[in-house]
């Protein structure tokens, strides 16, 4: 698939994915979403890559959004549609996927965008990024998993403020919440994501795809989570990576992961 509305590069075992779209604060239309599903899934697929960035181009938008202009005429069944296509194609497949996926918020993550952030498995900010979700003051809701994952990850009443406000908060306000882990400058930003995706990529991919399956299992209704964390840690125990890391250790080397 060749791509309209977005970068996918990779060097180092770390691939970006940069939504470009500048002209539209990198707002999220269909064509953008497929095009993402293909990119993470492409990334994913490939064993070199052991780490997954996603950015917005410019130094004003991560993602202002879904794209208003298209969904502004659309009835109930197409607008129940674009959330549920949206929610399988990108923002649940991005975070169950078994490579890490970091967000490295440039600016503006409103909307369709901070919910593009909230199901990478962590985000960073730069000092100047604006976050919030905006939907009631156009009519509608948060479409892409916003109402769940903002209550997860800054507690329901942070949430339901944020939410019935529709108001902005700032990377200071966004790290003292627990939405963001780190804020750094503009121009530090992507480096920084680099440096920190580079001590991921050291580590066993293997044991990151399990434990990555193991947190998000306490969000899941129905799963128990501790099963699953019991499960995984077992079957850790027959890999390659966990042969590797353990001699490794006892050699006093460092480990080479086959992966
Ligand atoms: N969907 C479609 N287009 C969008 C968009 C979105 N979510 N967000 C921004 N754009 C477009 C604008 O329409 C404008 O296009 P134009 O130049 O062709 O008119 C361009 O991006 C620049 O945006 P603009 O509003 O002029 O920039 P600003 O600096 O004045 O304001 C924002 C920035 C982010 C505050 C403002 O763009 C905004 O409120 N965007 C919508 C946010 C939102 O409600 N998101 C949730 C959608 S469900």
């Amino acid at each position: 698939m060749s791509y309209n509305n977005i970068i996918l590069e990779h060097s180092n075992g770390i691939a970006t994915i940069t939504i470009n779209r500048p002209n539209k604060l990198n707002a999220l239309n269909i064509e953008t979403i497929k095009e993402l599903h293909d990119a993470f899934d492409k990334a994913n697929r490939n064993k070199a890559i052991k780490v997954i960035l996603v950015t917005g181009s410019g130094n004003k938008a991560f993602v202002a959004g879904a794209d208003i202009s298209e969904f502004a005429h659309f009835d109930t069944e197409k607008g129940t549609q674009l959330s549920a296509n949206g929610q399988k194609l990108l923002f649940d497949f991005v975070e169950n996927l078994a490579t890490p996926v970091i967000a490295a918020i440039n600016g503006f993550a409103l909307g369709g965008g901070l919910e593009l952030a909230m199901c990478c498995h962590f985000r960073v900010a730069c000092d100047t990024a604006k976050m919030g979700l905006p939907e009631v003051s156009l009519g509608v809701i948060p479409g892409y998993g916003g109402t769940q994952r903002l209550p997860q990850l800054i507690g329901k009443g942070r949430a339901m403020e944020l939410i019935m406000t529709a108001g902005m908060i700032d990377a200071g306000q966004a790290l003292n919440f627990g939405l963001v882990n780190h804020v750094t400058s503009q121009e530090e930003l992507l480096s920084f994501c680099y440096k920190l995706a580079s001590k991921i990529a050291q580590n066993s991919s293997v044991a990151i795809a399990a434990a990555i399956k193991a947190v998000n299992a306490n969000y899941k209704d129905g799963i128990d989570g501790f099963k699953v964390e019991i499960n995984a840690f077992g079957n850790a125990f027959s890999t390659k990576d966990f042969k590797e890391g353990t001699t490794a250790f006892l050699e006093k080397r460092r480990a080479v992961f086959p992966g």
